[in-house]
């Protein structure tokens, strides 16, 4: 698939995009002059163009025009100002197709398309498939996880592009629109989860006495290394946990107050809350 015969807009240069951005142009995914840019702080598209020489449109409805995929990248209460600017300026019936890809998480495909799509006749409609993403944080150092759901207008080929146009943060997997929910409390939220873990770990190791930096080294040492076992080997995380719990050992000492003080469960909650939230967000 080649990525470099299209212009693709971001409407949006906060984290996400930047990251995406970043990821395609250092990884000569993308040149930069395929990349245009739009955003409501002159400073952030300063920014992107003081780093990767990325062009920015005079606003959205322009990037819009310009462009044969448009990411929108902008805060989820920010979408309906932005879908009803395009809906009611851009060129949407100009024959042109557009793929619109969005990373606002628990904005559903019908929600944008609602606005989107509004006032359209079918080939129009047609010609703006919907893509949804849900990336992480990791993205920013190109070890991201994004899930992508196409909406029914979006063909095979335009989630072959959203995989390539991703593959610079990390991985990426197809989902039904309806796993969006548990996604985003799985892999979306599913970073702080491992970051608390380390922010706990390092608190009990200040409390056996370790300095701040040794404590500091210990744990995030653990977690790379824990991680790498994790998905270089075949064993499943249980197994893993199994192997370094030897029979009235350290680790089990360690296992039996996590079991009895319910972190198990905690933790299906804590992921089953996350769910619930992005549901009801999403209404
Ligand atoms: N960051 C994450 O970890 C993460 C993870 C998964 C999904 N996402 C999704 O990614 C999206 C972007 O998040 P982010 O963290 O990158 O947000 P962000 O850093 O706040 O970036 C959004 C940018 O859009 C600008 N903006 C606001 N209104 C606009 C408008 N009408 N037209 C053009 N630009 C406008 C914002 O400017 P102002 O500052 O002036 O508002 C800001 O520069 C969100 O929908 C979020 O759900 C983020």
């Amino acid at each position: 698939m080649d990525l470099r015969s299209k212009k693709i807009g971001f409407i949006g240069a906060g984290n996400m995009a930047r990251a995406i951005m970043g990821a395609l142009v250092e990884s000569k995914t993308l040149h930069f002059q395929n990349i245009l840019v739009s955003d409501a702080q002159k400073e952030a598209l300063d920014q992107v163009r003081d780093i990767w020489a990325i062009a920015s449109a005079p606003n959205n409805a322009e990037l819009f025009n310009q462009c044969d995929v448009i990411v929108l990248a902008v805060k989820p209460q920010v979408m309906p100002q932005v879908l009803e600017e395009l809906a009611e300026k851009a060129l949407r019936e100009d024959g042109r197709r557009r793929l619109v890809v969005s990373v606002a998480a628990g904005v559903s495909i019908a929600a944008i398309t609602k606005i989107l799509h509004r006032g359209l006749k079918e080939d129009a409609v047609a010609n703006l498939p919907v893509v949804r993403v849900m990336p992480n944080t990791p993205a920013l150092v190109g070890s991201g996880m994004s899930a992508i759901a196409g909406g029914a207008l979006a063909k095979d080929d335009d989630l072959e592009f959203v995989q390539a146009l991703l593959r610079p943060c990390g991985m990426v997997l197809i989902v039904d629109e309806k796993e969006m929910d548990a996604v985003t409390a799985v892999s979306g939220s599913g970073p702080a989860y491992v970051f608390f873990l380390a922010e706990v770990m390092m608190e009990a190791a200040l409390s056996l006495n370790l300095s701040p930096e040794k404590a500091k080294t210990l744990v995030l040492a653990t977690v790379e290394g824990a991680a790498r076992l994790l998905n270089e080997g075949d064993k499943t995380p249980e197994q893993l946990r199994r192997q370094v719990t030897s029979p009235g050992g350290t680790t089990q000492a360690a296992m039996e107050v996590l079991e009895a003080r319910g972190v198990r469960q905690a933790f299906v909650e804590a992921i089953r809350a996350a769910s619930n939230r992005s549901m009801e967000l999403g209404k």
